[in-house]
């Protein structure tokens, strides 16, 4: 059996353990989520989302060790997430780890979480894709787009400058009276509206592989100060979800065309919604890898994966690892 790599992320509101093998077989994946805890206020509350933390961490890791029949005797090496995400939410994670590194004398490897996101791929559900291809990583937190050359070769060809796609969704749904998070929600509801409804802006930006989602947002919000009743919220949000889609299946097309490559991987929660999953497998002559959807919400999993390669090269953290809020990839 390969080397056997504890995983840990805390990065946001999913409190995630998981063991995986060689950076690709998955021997356990648990993620224990928060939407009860924050669907009341309509969006993440950080302070509450650390706090939830510290109470799940220490049962999730026991039942991913449980779950993988695995002792730490045999574990190579604890991974953590280290950044980007929410400070308080990553000190948990991060602490945790390092006592169990310490504890059990265990190499620790600080993953970014992008990274991890980036090598969701890499696992053996439906991956690996063929090398290099093209990264979308499309989150609550992130828009952004890589090219990738193999596990931890990564260029970043375009990255959201305001809202990410996923927060768009959660806004959206926030102005609909959905609920929180917006985007499954906005997904289902999609599927039995009009999306020609209303005609809503597409923000291609064509000098550039960089996102903006903030004005698609207020565009919604300006439809919806009209009042107009014959349109319903199934049509308004099949309407915001196929501009979004526009958006992200373009931008996919220039990032093809721009690197000269033919494979695509999609990760990040958005990349559960069916209408882009659908969509994307219409691309004529480009080879798509889709996760199945509890790789692509925020797991554990992937920072095993992403953990793998620098297991391999001894980039090893020490007992000062900080974890950071901003964290670029790289
Ligand atoms: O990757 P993720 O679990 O956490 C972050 O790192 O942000 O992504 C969460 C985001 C939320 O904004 C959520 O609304 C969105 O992913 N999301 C979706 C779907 N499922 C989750 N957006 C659109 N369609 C979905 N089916
Ligand atoms: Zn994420």
């Amino acid at each position: 059996m390969n080397e056997a790599i504890l995983a840990i992320d805390t990065s946001c509101d999913d409190t995630s353990a998981a063991v995986v093998c060689g950076g690709s077989q998955i021997l356990s994946n648990v993620v224990s989520g928060q939407n009860l805890v924050h669907e009341r206020f309509g969006g993440i509350v950080p302070e509450l989302a650390s706090r939830r933390h510290l109470e799940m961490i220490e049962g999730v890791v026991d039942e991913a060790m449980t779950a993988a029949s695995i002792s730490f005797a045999s574990v190579s090496a604890v991974a953590v997430c280290k950044g980007p995400g929410l400070i308080g939410s990553l000190i948990v994670g991060t602490a945790f780890a390092k006592a169990l590194a310490y504890v059990h004398k265990l190499p620790l490897i600080g993953v970014n979480h992008l990274e991890g996101h980036i090598c969701s791929a890499f696992l053996k559900e439906g991956g690996p894709p063929t090398l290099p291809f093209i990264s979308l990583v499309v989150s609550g937190g992130h828009t952004s787009l890589y090219r990738v050359d193999g596990c931890g070769k990564y260029k970043e060809l375009g990255r959201s400058r305001d809202d990410a796609a996923g927060e768009a969704y959660d806004k959206v749904a926030k102005m609909l009276g959905l609920g929180f998070p917006g985007g499954p929600v906005i997904d289902r509801l999609a599927r039995t509206g009009n999306p020609r409804a209303v005609s809503f802006p597409r923000p291609y930006m064509p000098q550039t592989l960089d996102f903006s989602f903030s004005g698609l947002k207020t565009s919604v919000r300006s439809f919806l100060a009209q009042n107009t009743p014959d349109i319903s919220t199934e049509d308004i949000c099949a309407s915001f979800q196929a501009a979004v889609i526009d958006v992200l299946i373009r931008k996919i097309e220039w990032a093809t065309a721009q690197e000269n490559i033919t494979s695509v991987a999609l990760s990040g929660g958005v990349a559960a919604n069916d209408g882009l999953r659908q969509r994307i497998t219409e691309l004529k002559g480009i080879e798509t890898y889709i996760p199945p959807k509890p790789l692509c919400t925020d797991n554990a999993a992937m920072i095993g994966a992403a953990a793998y390669e620098q297991f391999l090269k001894g980039d090893f953290a020490d007992l000062r690892l900080n974890p950071k809020a901003y964290l670029p990839v790289g």
